[in-house]
């Protein structure tokens, strides 16, 4: 039986920890750190994300705020507030929840938003530091993958990591962060041939596909290390991974489960990032 990787646990602990942090910062600079988090529309799954923000930011003390506007806001208006923002002394980091409604052009509002504060690291700047592997900022679900690996003393050094998916917000930051830790590197997508005889190879696979059980056993090498970032919807209304965890978890040495895995972890990785823009501010 694989090793089960515990994002719930891990994120748990790792709050507790930022907690002690936290409270320190305040102590010293008698001020909290401050997130404001945007949602544009009713999306439910939206929703959802958007309020375990919201609770997670009150467990560990930052000061979050959030604002809700309604479906057919103009773009304007959106890019309006994220200047208002980008201006106030006492907002550390803002998100604005993705995705956006057909209105609004993502590229804009996320090129408004300020480096400075841009906790989900996605402003161009930002990705820019990731390339060359200088940066404040991290991608949340990169990250919390990689904190998952190391805190389950998983060595990507030397070995074969392959990432399914090549969105901005995932595959390809993932890819740049297990390159940095001297993995080799192979991105795989919707176009790449033979895709089970690449993922076979892989010592550390990370799915971010969005297809419930997309990878199955036979995909995955015997011994490897499986990362589950897909969050999907069955008709029934459970929740699954893109990994087909049942048949997986036979032949892997660890897996992460859907729900539990690395879902937890992005969100304790935007609190670590809204600290970091909190300090950064002071210098
Ligand atoms: N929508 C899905 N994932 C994310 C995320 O990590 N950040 C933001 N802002 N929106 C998302």
């Amino acid at each position: 039986m694989a090793i089960l990787i515990d994002g719930k646990a891990t994120s748990f602990a790792m709050k507790e920890e930022l907690k002690v942090k936290i409270e320190a910062f305040e102590k010293e600079n008698g001020f909290a750190p401050g997130l404001s988090v945007i949602i544009v529309g009713d999306d439910p799954a939206s929703a959802v994300y958007v309020r375990n923000k919201e609770n997670a930011c009150a467990a560990v003390g930052i000061k979050s705020t959030t604002y809700r506007l309604p479906g057919d806001t103009a773009e304007e208006e959106l890019l309006a507030l994220i200047r208002r923002l980008n201006a106030d002394v006492s907002v550390h980091g803002i998100l604005v929840q993705l995705p956006l409604p057909k209105q609004i052009c993502e590229e804009t509002v996320l090129a408004t938003i300020s480096p400075n504060k841009d906790v989900d690291a996605f402003h161009a700047q930002n990705v820019g530091h990731i390339m060359i592997g200088n940066y404040h900022f991290l991608p949340c679900t990169p990250a919390g993958v990689m904190a998952l690996l190391d805190r389950y003393d998983i060595s990507v050094e030397g070995k074969h990591c392959v990432v399914i998916g090549r969105s901005n917000i995932v595959g390809k930051p993932q890819a740049m962060l297990l390159l940095e830790k001297n993995g080799t590197v192979t991105i795989c997508h919707s176009r790449t041939k033979n895709l089970a005889d690449i993922t076979r190879q892989a010592d550390i696979l990370v799915a971010a596909v969005g297809r419930a059980n997309f990878v199955t056993a036979d995909m995955v090498k015997e011994g490897a290390t499986v990362i589950d970032v897909g969050i999907n919807r069955l008709p029934d209304g459970t929740l699954c991974g893109d990994v087909a965890f049942n048949e997986v978890e036979k032949k892997a040495y660890a897996i992460t489960p859907v729900p539990g895995g690395v879902g937890p972890m992005t969100v304790t990785m935007l609190l670590y990032n809204t600290l970091t823009a909190a300090k950064e501010s002071l210098k």
